[in-house]
């Protein structure tokens, strides 16, 4: 039984003919870039996530520099974890600052407040904090606002893993200042290309945004401001429209797959599960684990043709890019995780007998 690690063409295959008919009604249509599809996504996930308002742009990581530029904030240092998609930091160094690096909490896999309160310690010219969602987890708010509040920072959530996840009652989102998503094709709300969005509560922030996402115009031809080419297209945006009623019930297939996962492996002791938040509804983006022997086992896995990845390989103030970056702060928690991180299958469309093949499998490496 081949078991692929994502499988996002199994989303497409569920809802082929609905679909198939809306990409076709739009391409009828006649209008392919910022038009009605995009405004009507926009509304709707924002009023998904609880937030004022919703800006479509190109991606994830255009999200992350939009809201920086929209906020001001250049040549100044922000805060994140090295321990995240490379993106986080493209998008705080496209936007003309400089990305400088808290530890992580070694059961959530997200930012450490103690660690960040270190790193504001040393540097307190961080203008913004990037908390990243990782995996669907959500990372510890009430504290991460505490101490950027503190240093007068703000702070941005980048929810690309993390679509539809709660943290004490509030969506992933709705919390920071904004919050920047991806809609990568592998996530719980992808479309079939690249996409993105910001949801915030601010008029001001999300006028600037629309704007700084068309070359920074306020009217037509008329730049306001130095802007990008940033934009959500028709195609995707009515992609996502048609998805989003689903999203609930993915994220709780993911959190059913994560819960089975979890009661058949807990005994083996070589492995440490992914823990959660308590008050949170963690959406397993990816169900991550650790183990002293991972390449062993995924060489093993591999063998009986069941996908599995390393969410990630190697820190970012490792990566060739970025190693010449000062660290405020040691990170040892970083640094650990990389060589024993695993992660499994892991997508609604998975069915319980696949997921006990991949169980099963696991267990018998350990017997
Ligand atoms: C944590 C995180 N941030 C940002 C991004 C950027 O998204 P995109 O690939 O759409 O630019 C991703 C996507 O991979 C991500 O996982």
């Amino acid at each position: 039984m081949k078991i692929l690690q994502c499988n996002p063409g199994q989303s497409y295959a569920r809802n082929k003919e609905g679909l198939n008919q809306k990409i076709q009604s739009i391409l009828e249509g006649g209008w392919y870039i910022l038009g009605q599809e995009v405004g009507n996504f926009e509304t709707a996930f924002a009023q998904y996530c609880t937030a004022g308002y919703g800006i479509g742009c190109a991606n994830g990581t255009d999200a992350i520099e939009l809201v920086l530029r929209g906020l001001g904030i250049k040549d100044s240092y922000v805060a994140t974890v090295a321990n995240t998609a490379v993106a986080t930091v493209a998008g705080i160094e496209c936007s003309g600052n400089t990305a400088c690096f808290a530890d992580i909490d070694p059961e959530t896999f997200t930012i450490s407040p103690d660690s960040l309160e270190r790193l504001f310690a040393v540097n307190p010219d961080i203008k913004a904090v990037i908390a990243v969602h990782l995996f669907g987890q959500p990372a510890d708010m009430d504290r991460i606002m505490a101490v950027a509040g503190k240093y007068g920072a703000v702070v941005i959530e980048d929810c690309a893993q993390a679509h539809g996840a709660m943290y004490k009652g509030r969506r992933c989102g709705s919390m920071g200042i904004a919050g920047c998503f991806s809609f990568y094709p592998t996530k719980n709300l992808g479309c079939y290309g690249d996409g993105g969005a910001v949801v915030t509560s601010d008029p001001e922030l999300a006028e600037r945004l629309k704007a700084l996402r068309q070359y920074g115009w306020t009217k037509r031809f008329l730049s306001e401001y130095p802007g990008i080419n940033s934009r959500l297209d028709e195609l995707q945006a009515g992609i996502l429209s048609f998805k989003l009623p689903y999203l609930d019930a993915d994220n709780q297939r993911r959190q059913q797959i994560a819960a089975r996962y979890t009661a058949s492996l807990r005994d083996i002791s070589a492995l440490k599960l992914p823990g959660a938040m308590p008050d949170c509804g963690h959406v397993y983006h990816q169900y991550v684990l650790r183990c002293s022997c991972r390449d062993e086992l995924r060489a093993f896995l591999a063998e009986k043709e069941i996908g599995t990845a390393i969410h990630y390989p190697v820190p970012i103030h490792r990566q060739e890019a970025y190693s010449a970056r000062k660290l405020w702060v040691n990170l040892p928690e970083t640094e650990k995780v990389n060589n024993e991180i695993l992660s499994l299958p892991m997508y609604p469309e998975l069915t319980d007998e696949e997921v006990d093949h991949v169980i099963s499998s696991i267990q018998e490496f350990f017997t």
